[in-house]
């Protein structure tokens, strides 16, 4: 595998990342190990998980899919082989100040995910997204003590705004604060503007590293969906119905179909290696519900876009008509 360096940091990661959001209910804990074996046998060395995790699956918990990775860690004896990123910020119990980005709440966080996961320390904890009730200063002083004490090794930043991200550095840099060295945004071609339309600026000029999520947009990306026909029997199935049905992305989910089967190749693989071939991603991450699937994912690697490809793909997800852009 190809590995990059993530953003300015000094470490280097897979061109995939693997997501854990469907650990402990989606899928049970026999087939998660199973997946995270073939994500390090195929050379995955990049894990995304959250705190929070999978709190709002009926019979879980928040705290269930971290539990089932620490004993996969333990078990297997691979944590010196990974980068292990997770996020606080949810609400994890019904205590008022169990959530949030607040001093508190932080170290209550970091110490649950260090246990739940078996391990000394973070390699990026990130924040799950923004807390406007909490001041940026507060948040990053709490960090930066995490780092100092060798519990975490690099701070991100996900679901995060574009002018959120510069007052953080602003503060960084003012204080001797440690910074945000990646951003964690949804990402794929059927939700291009809110990373391309400035934050990938912010992005490109500090030299961060980006691991986006839902690089499928939940599963719609893929040939279980078809327009007017019934809905996928699955639990994301809704919510991608409230969010992609629309004209332009059916259009857009019909030539990445087009161009799948002209390469002999599957939806997924193409969104993906889509996604691959914007130079500003460090590596997506990627929600595989199997083995089966995961392989599938990664053979995205092997797919090679030609230059008519990727204008066919940018032109028909294209999004700069819906914003007047200051040039
Ligand atoms: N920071 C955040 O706020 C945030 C939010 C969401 C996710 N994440 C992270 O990003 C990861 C990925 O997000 P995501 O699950 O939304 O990613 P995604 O890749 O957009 O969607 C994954 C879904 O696509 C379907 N799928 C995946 N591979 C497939 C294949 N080969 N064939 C058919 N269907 C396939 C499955 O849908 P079905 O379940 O319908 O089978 C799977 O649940 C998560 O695990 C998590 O670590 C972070």
């Amino acid at each position: 595998m190809d590995y990059r360096k993530l953003g300015s940091t000094g470490i280097k990661i897979s061109p995939f990342v693997l997501g854990t959001m469907q650990m402990g209910w989606r899928v049970d804990e026999e087939e998660s190990f199973k997946i995270m074996d073939k994500a390090l046998e195929l050379g995955i060395n990049c894990f995304d998980t959250a705190d929070i995790y999978s709190r709002w699956a009926e019979n879980s918990y928040a705290g269930k899919t971290e539990e089932i990775i620490g004993r996969w860690l333990k078990d297997r004896g691979t944590r010196e082989d990974l980068i292990l990123a997770t996020k606080a910020r949810g609400q994890m119990s019904t205590d008022v100040n169990d959530q949030g980005l607040s001093r508190r709440h932080l170290r209550q966080a970091l110490a649950g995910s260090l246990k739940r996961l078996k391990t000394k320390w973070i390699d990026l904890y990130q924040i799950h997204s923004f807390d406007s009730e909490t001041t940026i200063e507060e948040t990053l002083q709490t960090l930066t003590n995490f780092v100092d004490q060798g519990k975490v090794n690099y701070i991100g930043a996900s679901n995060i705004h574009p002018w959120m991200l510069l007052e953080s550095f602003w503060v960084s840099d003012k204080r001797g604060y440690a910074k945000f060295e990646t951003v964690q945004p949804p990402y794929s071609i059927v939700r291009r503007s809110l990373v391309e339309y400035q934050m990938q600026h912010v992005i490109e000029k500090y030299n961060m590293g980006v691991i986006p999520y839902s690089p499928l947009a939940g599963g719609f990306l893929t040939d279980r969906y078809a327009k007017d026909e019934p809905l996928p029997d699955t639990p994301r199935s809704e919510g991608a119905q409230k969010r992609y049905f629309t004209e332009k992305r059916w259009k857009i989910h019909a030539t990445v179909k087009d161009i799948a089967e002209a390469k002999e190749a599957t939806m997924p693989q193409i969104a993906l290696a889509w996604i691959l071939s914007k130079k500003f991603i460090s590596g997506p991450i990627i929600g595989a519900n199997s083995v089966e699937q995961l392989v599938e994912n990664v053979g995205a690697l092997e797919i090679n876009l030609d230059k008519d490809d990727l204008a066919w793909l940018d032109e028909v997800s294209d999004w700069k008509e819906e914003y007047e852009l200051i040039k």
